[in-house]
């Protein structure tokens, strides 16, 4: 049904998610108003309307947030690819930092006793992995390489993006020629990117086989642009390097002596300068001793692994993608830490007490879950302890772990110390929920990490403690 619109003056109180400004009518109904920050008084138009909350756009304003700058980016407001370019990174941070603090009190009543530094890096130029979406638009005249329009399955005419590093925003036009000179330029719908220190991978995604015309195009492109080039044909384990070897990619965690590399496809965390910082981070945190046993739970290909191997007895990652386990297991060899590691592949949302025990206790826990959270790891926990998550199945599958075997129930002694990195701090939250009301754990410290600046992502780390 058609809803008409109607314009109205508010008083911007925060920011959502989506960076949009909220505020309330006078009957008190919730307001999210796009392009309005926290301080401004906006006159909005209310273009959509529910029984709780209303929506609209910021349209005037009768003064201006000191957090408001002017968006680098001449996309912005039309790319989905950022949301707050409009917002000083200074008081993204604190935003961001305020949506972590409300998460933990909203969904679990918890209080960090202590809020770690937000830890900030380059604003622009950050990100060294992306997935652009192809489309041969015939209407705009030819190929499309970008990121999706906001809120929509359209591609982004983007001409450059501030946030990707210089040297592949000033590939987007080029690559547009490129693709549209292919043989079927509209069977190509995606190009991946993935950068290590000194070696830029693109993985086109191709669903016709490339001519030998096309081959030779990737190639000289490659050379003319120093660009690796992978094929995929089909899933991702088809994805292979165009012609013969190359330098492998490879990041550096310096700090610790450790070089990682990975393949495009793998999983890598999109800003290295951040992703050095967070390590580092984690580790002090942690504060693993030479005789500690360490589980590294979602270990990935070793990011958090392989720097804990240099300090503590022994570390265990664990991890669902096969592929990343056996990565992990090679990187290791390859710094020479492989008498320090072991891996294990297996899916971390299907955890119960009796396999947690089966991995074995261990003195301290790294936890870097994707944005589900470590629910079924947190429950199996709690669950080992003898903890009660009443009134739920999980309770009662619990309690009949000691009675199925008749045997006594065997004391399990959990991590002193548990360090957890998040990149959605909706189930951190709800995770510390689970490990200080029914685990016994102490919430010590909290922080934000701005590992995706300009847009809505946040990423922070958490630190929990028995006594
Ligand atoms: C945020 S990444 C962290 C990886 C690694 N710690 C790093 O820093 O590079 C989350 C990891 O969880 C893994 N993962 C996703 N779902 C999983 C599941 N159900 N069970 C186990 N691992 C899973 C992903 O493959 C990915 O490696």
């Amino acid at each position: 049904m058609e809803q008409r619109e109607r314009l109205e003056w508010l008083q911007i109180n925060s920011l959502d998610l989506e960076a949009r400004g909220v505020g309330r009518s006078e009957n008190g109904k919730v307001i999210f108003v796009a392009n309005a920050l926290p301080g401004e008084r906006v006159q909005a138009k209310i273009s959509r309307s529910k029984r709780n909350w209303e929506s609209g756009t910021a349209v005037a304003w009768a003064n201006l947030a000191s957090s408001r700058v002017t968006p680098k980016c001449p996309h912005f407001g039309v790319c989905g690819g950022c949301s707050m370019q409009h917002v000083d990174p200074a008081a993204q941070l604190a935003f961001k930092q305020r949506i972590l603090e409300d998460d933990f009190w909203h969904l679990s009543r918890l209080k960090p006793q202590t809020l770690l530094r937000p830890i900030a890096g380059p604003s622009w130029g950050y990100r060294t992995r992306a997935r652009l979406t192809v489309r041969l638009v015939v209407k705009k005249g030819g190929v499309l390489v970008g990121f999706h329009e906001k809120g929509s399955s359209y591609v982004a005419d983007m001409r450059s993006c501030a946030i990707l590093p210089q040297r592949v925003s000033d590939l987007v036009l080029p690559l547009r020629d490129l693709i549209a000179s292919l043989s079927r330029p509209e069977r190509a719908p995606q190009i991946e990117l993935a950068m290590g220190d000194s070696v830029t991978a693109l993985v086109l995604r191709h669903l016709e086989p490339l001519t030998d015309a096309d081959r030779q195009l990737l190639r000289d492109f490659g050379v003319a642009h120093q660009v690796q080039w992978w094929l995929q044909p089909k899933g991702p384990d088809t994805v292979t390097l165009l012609g013969g070897d190359a330098e492998p990619l490879r990041y550096a965690l310096p700090e610790f002596g450790i070089t990682m590399p990975f393949r495009p496809t793998d999983f890598t965390q999109v800003n290295p300068q951040i992703n050095r910082v967070m390590v580092a981070r984690a580790l002090r945190l942690l504060k693993a001793q030479a005789t500690d046993r360490v589980i590294d739970w979602f270990c990935g290909l070793g990011n958090f692994t392989l720097p804990i191997a240099t300090q503590a007895r022994k570390v265990l990652g664990v991890e669902g993608s096969a592929t990343l386990v056996a990565r992990a297991l090679d990187n290791a060899l390859q710094n020479g830490l492989q008498d320090k590691v072991a891996f294990s592949a297996r899916n971390l949302f299907e955890m119960n007490a009796a396999d947690l025990r089966a991995y074995g206790e261990a003195d301290l826990w790294l936890v870097d879950p994707p944005r589900d959270g470590a629910l079924a790891l947190c429950k199996a926990l709690v669950q080992a302890l003898g903890g009660k998550l009443a009134p739920s199945a999980e309770h009662l599958e619990a309690e009949s772990l000691p009675l199925e075997t008749n045997a006594p129930w065997v004391p399990f002694t959990p991590p002193r110390r548990i360090v957890y990195v998040s990149c959605n701090p909706a189930t951190l939250a709800r995770d510390a929920g689970l490990l200080v009301h029914h685990g016994g754990y102490t919430l010590r410290a909290a922080g934000v990490m701005n590992m995706f600046p300009h847009t809505a992502h946040v990423e922070s780390m958490a630190v929990f403690e028995r006594d």
